[in-house]
């Protein structure tokens, strides 16, 4: 698939924000703890959803799907996940904690490295491990076996937002209670926990980092919607202000993007906030900036690539270090053939500002690195051609029609 923009061109108008993809995909892999009926509102039309819901089919349940609403009933019959499919989303191995709680044992492929690094998964395991399930590895496929789980204190090296969840779903219906110390403080790990306690489950005290979950015997029904995608949000936003106009963007929480709207802020963009809407434009010169990802409340490494894409044209050199992820600068190389100025040492980017960008025929390697081609061919002057834009639409709903109503100059072709 490709993606065709004109460029320069200054967005205006309003855009809708759609419900997260991180919160949808932990909630989808969820709803196989319940033994009732689960309903999960506003579900966006994005390729990482349908995929994980074709996973908790294959899995055994019943899944309906109209007009973004899916009902989801049964319980889990298959313990090991499709190759085919569960290699196309890191998210699957979110499978893992349901089916070890439901079914007392789990199987899934170790995610091969994908585009932004190694990804490994050692805290999920080390997590179940201490729930008591046994781990055992062979041929690129992990098993957990547990009866019943038992509740303990798992302490996790890194805050990882992947073993957060899975830990608190298997921890859900274990006996005793769970303890997830350093735990990711993520909104979409907050809107897990909401989701669990809808269908009765006892997770307190999620988002911060010691998160409590009091093993319950069984979870029931619900009708659930999950929070608006914050990184959507950001994505409209740095597009707003990297082409010149004026963005209204609908469907937000404010508090979910501080770190965003500092960094625009600081960068000489206007940002107004309100109750759920922001509206961000941009006046006079972009002023560089340094950034460092950071776990939330810091700056997410989700928001990384389309900054550098904004910064690419700002008035001085910018840094940015990627601390999360170890390999995601890839959208870089792309940039420099649209005629930015970036070099790279380790984990950091120095962006030294161009007047303007220009046109040129680029790849997407990953979503996030898809997203800020497009606001640099928004930018930019004259014609570029996005190649491999599926990867765009995993994670952002009619982003090529919603850019249009703005006023982007921009098609699938
Ligand atoms: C989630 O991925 C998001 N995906 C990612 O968004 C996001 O970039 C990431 O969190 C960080 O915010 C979903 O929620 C579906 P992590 P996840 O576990 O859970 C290391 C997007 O663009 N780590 O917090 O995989 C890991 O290698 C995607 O929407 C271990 O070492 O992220 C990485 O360096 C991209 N061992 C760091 O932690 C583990 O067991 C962050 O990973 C797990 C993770």
């Amino acid at each position: 698939m490709r993606i065709m923009v004109w460029g320069p061109t200054r967005l205006s108008g309003q855009v809708m924000v759609s419900a997260a993809k991180n919160a949808i995909l932990p909630i989808l892999a969820a709803s196989m703890l319940s033994s009732g009926t689960v309903v999960i509102k506003k579900v966006p039309a994005i390729r990482d959803v349908h995929i994980m819901m074709a996973l908790i089919q294959q899995m055994g349940l019943e899944v309906e799907h109209a007009e973004g609403i899916l009902t989801i009933k049964g319980t889990p019959q298959n313990i090991l996940p499709d190759y085919d499919l569960s290699r196309q989303i890191r998210a699957s191995f979110l499978l893992m904690g349901p089916l070890l709680a439901r079914c007392g044992q789990a199987k899934a492929f170790l995610p091969g490295g994908c585009a932004i690094g190694t990804r490994p998964v050692d805290l999920h395991l080390k997590g179940f491990e201490a729930l008591g399930a046994a781990i055992q590895i062979t041929g690129g496929c992990v098993t957990a076996t547990a009866p019943r789980l038992q509740g303990n204190y798992v302490y996790l090296d890194f805050p990882s937002v992947g073993a957060t969840e899975n830990i608190m779903m298997a921890a859900a219906l274990a006996q005793g209670t769970t303890y997830i110390e350093n735990a990711a403080l993520e909104p979409e790990v907050v809107d897990l926990a909401a989701f669990i306690n809808s269908m009765g489950g006892r997770v307190s005290s999620a988002g911060s980092n010691v998160i409590r979950i009091e093993g319950v015997a069984g979870l029931g029904d619900t009708a659930y919607s999950p929070i608006p995608d914050r990184i959507e949000a950001g994505t409209y936003m740095v597009a707003a202000a990297a082409s010149g106009g004026e963005v209204i963007i609908n469907n937000v929480i404010p508090e979910h993007l501080k770190a965003t709207t500092a960094k625009l802020l600081e960068s000489g963009a206007q940002v107004k906030e309100g109750p759920d809407f922001i509206k961000v434009s941009r006046g006079q010169e972009i002023k560089p900036v340094y950034i460092k990802t950071l776990p939330y409340p810091g700056f997410p490494t989700d928001m990384q690539a389309q900054f550098m894409a904004y910064l690419c044209s700002a008035g001085g050199s910018s840094i940015i270090t990627e601390s999360v992820f170890e390999n995601r600068f890839m959208h870089i190389g792309q940039l420099l053939r649209m005629g930015a100025q970036i070099t790279t040492e380790g984990r950091t980017a120095v962006i030294r500002g161009v007047p303007q960008l220009s046109g040129a025929t680029v790849k997407a390697t990953d979503l996030r690195a898809g997203a800020a081609l497009l606001i640099a061919a928004i930018t930019a002057h004259g014609q570029t051609i996005i190649e491999d834009s599926e990867h765009i639409d995993r994670g952002y709903e009619n982003i090529v029609y919603k850019l249009n109503r703005l006023g982007a100059n921009i098609y699938h072709i």
